[in-house]
């Protein structure tokens, strides 16, 4: 059944829908619906979803008398830089590509990130839909407007705010998707819910099962959920100024743990150990009841995600890597803190405040002590 939610970025009047249906990628009636979007397209993809599912969307456009092209780059995060962005424009200059051209990001958040950034620079901007097709880039990196590239000085440095003209979103597609890559998609999932619902939380708590089996309408409603607690807040806070920070929930230590390892754990594996630690730090302050950290903490195994770290991490390690990160404001790292599950405290709008170097050792401690395999 057809989901959709009407995006509107308050700030920018710029309206777009969020459109969710299981099976509407190989749907033929799904040509009908990008035709209204111009009559060329580019669909930047990746080499392993270009074979999945991007070809078979280039032959059906083409089929249907709309010209189409296919312009993939290998998969990976190595690949979200300037070098793909130049070589993606000039392949599209040499098949003659002008501003009545529609960039389709068909892809995960590397695919969306880099194709939407390709679409907000070209000719200085041309229509852009996303199609994500990892759950990470369904529920997290198509959603928001943040598009961008990484550099040897950080992630995501270079980039710009550009809205699509709509987000297709097709669950059937994450039959295909390693389980790995679900479960960093699921962890963003919990995020919301812990930052923003819990009623979503408890959804997403009671379905566990039937979600990880792929059950469609349990994806729609979950994936549709995550959409809009996302959208909700970034159109509160388009630029990042107050609210978007609840989005950083589980990333300040998230986004360290990933540095100090080098990039051996991946984002989400990072960040649902980031969720715990500062889920933790809110229960050792007084705010989150020791019974909804533990809510957590079991929510998290019943998704069979991995709270675990193989080595620990010297606590001064990760604060330093934390006061350098570029979130942190005056070297100072800031933290979402919770009341409760769905109910983050406000601190004057700002919905992240600074914590004692104490309270933050004594939580990495207490992570290298629970959490470590050895
Ligand atoms: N713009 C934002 O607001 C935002 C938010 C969160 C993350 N991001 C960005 O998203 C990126 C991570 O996204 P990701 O986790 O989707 O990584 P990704 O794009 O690298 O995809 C992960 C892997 O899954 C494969 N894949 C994707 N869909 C598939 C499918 N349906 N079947 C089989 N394989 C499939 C890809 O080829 C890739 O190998 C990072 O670069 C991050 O910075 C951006
Ligand atoms: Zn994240």
């Amino acid at each position: 059944m057809t989901q959709r939610l009407i995006g509107t970025i308050s700030s920018s009047s710029h309206a777009y829908e969020i459109e969710i249906d299981n099976g509407m990628l190989t749907d033929p009636k799904f040509v009908r619906h990008i035709s209204a979007f111009g009559p060329r397209f580019a669909i930047i993809t990746d080499d392993r979803v270009a074979g999945l599912y991007g070809e078979k969307l280039c032959s059906s456009l083409s089929k249907h008398g709309l010209e189409a092209y296919l312009f993939s780059f290998p998969p990976g995060e190595p690949y979200k830089v300037r070098h793909t962005k130049e070589l993606l424009e000039d392949r599209m200059f040499e098949k003659g590509l002008g501003r009545d051209t529609c960039v389709l990001a068909l892809g995960g958040g590397v695919v969306t990130d880099l194709g939407g950034y390709v679409a907000a620079t070209y000719c200085r901007g041309i229509p852009l839909i996303m199609i994500p097709t990892s759950l990470l880039g369904m529920v997290d990196a198509s959603i928001g407007g943040k598009t961008g590239l990484n550099t040897d000085y950080g992630k995501n440095l270079i980039g710009s705010f550009y809205q699509p003209q709509k987000v297709f979103i097709d669950p059937a597609v994450l039959r295909t998707l390693p389980i790995k890559e679900l479960k960093n998609g699921i962890v963003e999932m919990i995020k919301h819910g812990l930052i923003a619902d819990t009623n979503y939380f408890e959804y997403l708590e009671q379905n566990s099962k039937e979600f990880l089996k792929l059950n469609p309408e349990i994806l729609e409603k979950a994936i549709l959920e995550s959409c809009r607690i996302k959208q909700t807040i970034v159109e509160q806070d388009e630029k990042e100024k107050g609210k978007r920070h609840l989005l950083n929930f589980g990333h300040t230590i998230g986004h360290a743990l990933e540095k100090v390892s080098h990039y051996s754990i991946s984002h989400g594996e990072a960040v649902v150990i980031g969720l715990i630690v500062e889920s933790y730090i809110a229960m050792q302050l007084g705010y989150l009841p020791k019974s909804a950290f533990e809510r957590i903490r079991k929510m998290i195994k019943t998704y069979d995600i991995p709270l675990q770290i193989s080595t620990p991490f010297p606590p001064n390690d990760i604060l330093n890597a934390m006061s350098l990160d570029k979130k942190s404001r005056r070297g100072e790292p800031h933290f979402v803190i919770l009341e409760e599950i769905g109910r983050p405290l406000p601190f004057d709008s700002i919905y992240c405040t600074p914590v004692e170097e104490i309270v933050i050792k004594d939580a990495l401690q207490w992570m290298n002590d629970a959490l470590c395999r050895h």
